[in-house]
């Protein structure tokens, strides 16, 4: 199983490109479901949790090609299956994203329950009340969710808490439903505003993305598109606390500014420079971080996605800054390995204080989650010492190629496979 050793106390300078968004991706792949016309999608990030996407997709009889660069075209000319299979699903909750389009496109989807996680619970009732709104027979049989429904029809979806990918599903299920489905208390992420733009693409009558009120109305048929994925706005933040935690001056490329508002504010109320271009950011640390206090929300406030790699940060700042996750109950899996580097953190409940600057020392450290293992490859940039991050593999989930995109920043990271 490959690792990933950094030796810290290099300052980062120079230029780094991040990749498409992982979150806009996944959804946009499923989206290819609802028609039998090709779909290319470019700017997707070649990242694992795409390829286990395409192998989902695979599993139900649509054909996926990734080409060199991140164009992907997939094409669901007829749908063999109806199944998302246990086996997958497990390794990649964001599967459960078949469930609206098969439903909406075959009328019957069968999808593993994805079960708890290294973050949180993360039931997916909300999404399967929803659709049961729209018509659809949800029943539960050995740990999976059956869904039928003729036609769906349009409804009023009102969620009680805002999901991502609840609202993501819900939108593709609209698309070829019989009327007008209005979803409110919609997430308002900029993944669900590329999805929206990839759907009108394709014929469908989507309004109201990216605010809490969403309008769809069904139509027959969708038909084929292209479409660029946003850039991945976590990737991009993840860069910004890089280079705040390692020092330095860095340009960030390609990248979308507008989707990160209230991570470049926190940012700069620690003390970070940050220049915005229209696609780029210029990022410079500062002599001393200052502490300061967060509070995870849905966008446009900070996101959870964000929380550890703060974290990382706030150990290094001058005083005691609290953490408050409010998206995922379990969301401090971090917690631990930082305090192994000799990090002062306490936690209660869904709060967590970090008491800083705290020098931090390398040590072999063990990752539990895409985020958490961000988190762990950032705070060894500022420890003394070898630090080595065991289980990759959740890393390469979501970021592509971070240790050669950290090292083209003059930091001292090598992957040791
Ligand atoms: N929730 C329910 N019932 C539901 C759905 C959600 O109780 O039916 C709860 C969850 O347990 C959680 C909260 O609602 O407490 C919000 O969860 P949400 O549904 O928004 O999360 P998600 O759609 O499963 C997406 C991202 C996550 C990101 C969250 C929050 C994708 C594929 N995943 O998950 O990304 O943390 O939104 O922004 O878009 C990551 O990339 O590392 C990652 C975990």
């Amino acid at each position: 199983m490959d690792r990933i050793r950094v030796v810290g106390g290099r300052p980062l300078e120079g230029t780094v490109r991040i990749s498409g968004a992982k979150n806009a991706s996944l959804p946009a792949l499923c989206a290819t479901l609802l028609t039998d016309d090709p779909v290319v999608l470019s700017n997707v990030p070649e990242v694992r949790d795409i390829r286990t996407m395409g192998r989902v997709l695979g599993a139900l009889g649509a054909s996926c090609e990734f080409r060199v660069g991140g164009t992907v075209d997939a094409r669901a000319a007829r749908i063999d299956a109806v199944e998302a299979p246990y086996d997958l699903v497990k390794t990649m909750r964001a599967s459960v994203l078949v469930l609206g389009p098969l439903l909406a496109r075959e009328g019957r989807a069968r999808v593993s329950l994805p079960g708890g996680c290294a973050i949180g619970a993360r039931p997916i009732n909300l999404h399967l009340q929803a659709l049961a709104r729209m018509g659809a027979t949800i029943e539960i049989e050995h740990g999976y969710v059956e869904a039928k429904a003729k036609r769906l029809v349009g409804a009023e979806v009102q969620f009680e808490t805002v999901t991502v990918t609840g609202t993501e599903n819900v939108m593709m299920a609209a698309c070829l439903a019989d009327g007008e489905t209005v979803i409110r208390n919609a997430a308002c992420e900029p993944e669900i505003e590329d999805l929206a733009a990839l759907l009108v693409k394709m014929g469908a009558a989507v309004a109201g993305a990216g605010t809490p009120t969403v309008r769809v109305v069904g139509r027959e048929r969708l038909g084929g598109a292209r479409h660029a994925v946003i850039p991945d706005r976590i990737e991009t933040g993840t860069f910004v606390a890089a280079c705040a935690i390692a020092g330095g001056e860095i340009e960030i490329q390609r990248c979308a500014p507008a989707h990160l508002r209230a991570v470049v504010d926190k940012f700069r109320e620690t003390g970070v420079r940050i220049e915005e271009g229209p696609d780029n950011l210029r990022v410079r640390a500062p002599r001393t971080i200052r502490s300061c206090d967060v509070r995870t929300l849905p966008h446009p406030g900070f996101p959870t996605d964000m929380q550890a790699q703060y974290m990382a940060l706030m150990t290094q700042a001058a005083g005691a800054a609290t953490i408050t996750e409010t998206i995922f109950e379990n969301r401090y899996m971090h917690v631990a390995e930082l305090q192994r580097m000799g990090a002062d953190i306490r936690v209660e409940g869904r709060t967590a204080v970090v008491r800083g600057p705290t020098p931090l020392s390398g040590a072999r450290l063990m990752a539990t989650d895409l985020r958490a293992s961000a988190c762990l490859v950032l705070a060894a940039l500022a420890a003394a010492g070898e630090t080595i991050v065991d289980r990759v593999y959740h890393l390469d989930r979501g970021y592509y190629r971070i240790d050669e995109k950290l090292r083209g920043l003059g930091a001292d990271v090598e992957r040791l496979t």
